[in-house]
């Protein structure tokens, strides 16, 4: 029976790569960083834009244990139909994160099909996972009424945040925070991981309630109460017999899910501390077998398209990370402006120009103070403003682009440095899904407790093995 506080388990964090924990003061990682982006192909500036500085800031910070991912199998949940650009389009996305910076000496770039435990965390996952939490995610309906051309009537689409929930519990540790970043499209998919999360943890996570309760009343009078666990104290009678101490197990475990244990602990703290009791009494273990992520949205400029859409592909209004000077000369000289601004002696308004919005991302601050007060007063033209920005973004670029070239005759390089990172990861992964199935189905403990000859049904090891949803 535990006693006393929780205790970190002994062992340390699977999965960091060797040579930076045996490296003499090399910083301690005191947080999981994870995020992926799904293999569209190359990254134009408005994919980059919407995740790589973060990424970078959050690389460069050593207290920060990073792994960055190629969502693969993502893809197939939208299109299942023409499988025939995924890999290459993966090398692509895995090429611009390397010539963006990201630098896999530092983080783990992976690919997320490498990792076979995605898909066997999925399937968990969607046993616990309701229905109606799937169906009422804002962009689920919203893609099926607007999306054309694609099939979304399927299971894997449906499913699409719990692989999404898996990737990302995949990469946490009981004892280390970890934190998602991603813009504001992917907060409620993040989100929604979290409950799944509790919602599995509910099932197969371990308390242990202090065995205290069942004799000392004033105890589980608090307990009672703080949690609102539907037990009538005043039937019980101490100390509690087996069938009274089960059912109030089972229906406090119910309110734990209800409230997240983390709010739980603090009711119950709050309760006993308000009694006045010793505050280190404690009532309840809560041993999660997953880790909830954290959310960290992270702000991303406005990057339109040339023709002052959004940028995509499929509109040809793009600038990608490999495009050349002449590309981009071509594609700024022919950039959409203040629309109201007919001829050369109009004042503009740069906030209402695309323009201007990519001057903010490449040029100076002087450059940006001059365009924005010059354009107001007719003192520039489009044509010179345009022609000043793109050699800002050519500048910009210049760096990206020639790393990008250097890995683009690499591919074979590029593939290593994948392959190589999704062993990393895959021993990280490793290790959650041996104790995420050892929580689920107990296959340890009862093959030791076959092989120490105690195989009979009633002295099985007794766990949460049994106890019954919903109930
Ligand atoms: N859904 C994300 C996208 O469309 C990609 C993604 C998959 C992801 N799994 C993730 C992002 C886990 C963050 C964490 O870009
Ligand atoms: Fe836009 Fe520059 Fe023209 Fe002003 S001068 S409208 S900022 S392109």
């Amino acid at each position: 029976m535990p006693t006393g506080r929780q205790v970190a388990p002994p062992k340390s964090t699977p999965g960091l790569p060797a040579e930076a924990s045996a490296k003499a003061g090399a910083a301690v990682k005191r947080q999981r960083v994870l995020s992926g982006m799904r293999p569209t192909g190359k990254l134009h500036i408005g994919n980059y834009f919407g995740a790589l500085p973060n990424w970078l800031k959050l690389q460069a910070d050593d207290s920060n244990d990073c792994y960055f991912f190629v969502a693969d199998w993502h893809s197939l949940t939208s299109d299942y139909a023409d499988t025939s650009q995924i890999a290459q389009n993966s090398i692509e996305v895995a090429t611009d994160f390397l010539a963006a910076g990201l630098n896999p000496n530092k983080s783990t770039i992976f690919q997320q099909s490498q990792i076979l435990e995605h898909a066997e965390l999925h399937l968990l996952l969607s046993m616990v996972t309701p229905l109606g939490w799937l169906e009422r995610v804002p962009t689920y309906k919203e893609a099926l009424e607007n999306i054309q051309g694609k099939d979304l009537h399927t299971y894997g689409f449906l499913g699409y945040p719990v692989l999404q929930a898996a990737d990302i519990v995949m990469y946490g540790e009981p004892n280390l925070p970890l934190i998602v970043p991603v813009g504001e499209d992917q907060v409620a998919h993040v989100e929604l991981g979290r409950e799944i999360v509790r919602h599995f943890n509910l099932f197969c996570g371990e308390f242990h309630w202090s065995e205290e309760l069942r004799s000392v009343p004033n105890l589980m009078r608090m307990t009672i109460e703080s949690l609102r666990i539907p037990v009538d104290f005043s039937s019980l009678s101490f100390p509690l017999v087996d069938a009274a101490w089960e059912s109030f197990e089972r229906r406090a475990r119910a309110r734990v899910l209800e409230s997240g244990t983390s709010n739980a602990l603090e009711l119950l703290h709050r309760k006993i501390s308000e009694s006045g009791e010793p505050l280190d009494l404690v009532v309840m273990h809560v041993k999660p077998v997953l880790r909830e992520p954290g959310v960290m949205l992270t702000q991303t400029p406005r990057v339109p398209g040339t023709d002052g859409r959004k940028m995509s592909k499929s509109y040809n209004n793009s600038i990608t990370l490999g495009e050349s000077d002449a590309e981009i000369r071509a594609k700024t000289k022919v950039m959409m402006t203040d629309p109201a601004r007919k001829r050369r002696n109009d004042p503009g308004n740069p906030d209402v120009c695309p323009a201007f919005d990519w001057h903010k991302l490449f040029s100076t601050p002087e450059v940006i103070e001059r365009v924005n007060r010059d354009c107001r007063t007719a003192a520039i033209g489009c044509v010179d403003c345009k022609h000043v920005m793109a050699d800002a973004l050519i500048n910009w670029i210049e760096p990206i682009r020639a790393r990008r070239q250097e890995y683009e005759s690499k591919p074979g390089e590029v593939l290593e440095i994948l392959d190589a990172g999704s062993k990393k990861a895959r021993v990280v992964a490793q290790s959650t899904m041996a104790r995420v199935r050892e929580a689920v189905f107990g296959w340890e403990k009862t093959r030791s407790a076959i092989s120490a000859g105690a195989a009979t049904k009633h002295n099985l090891p007794s766990g949460r093995h049994g106890v019954k949803a919903g109930e």
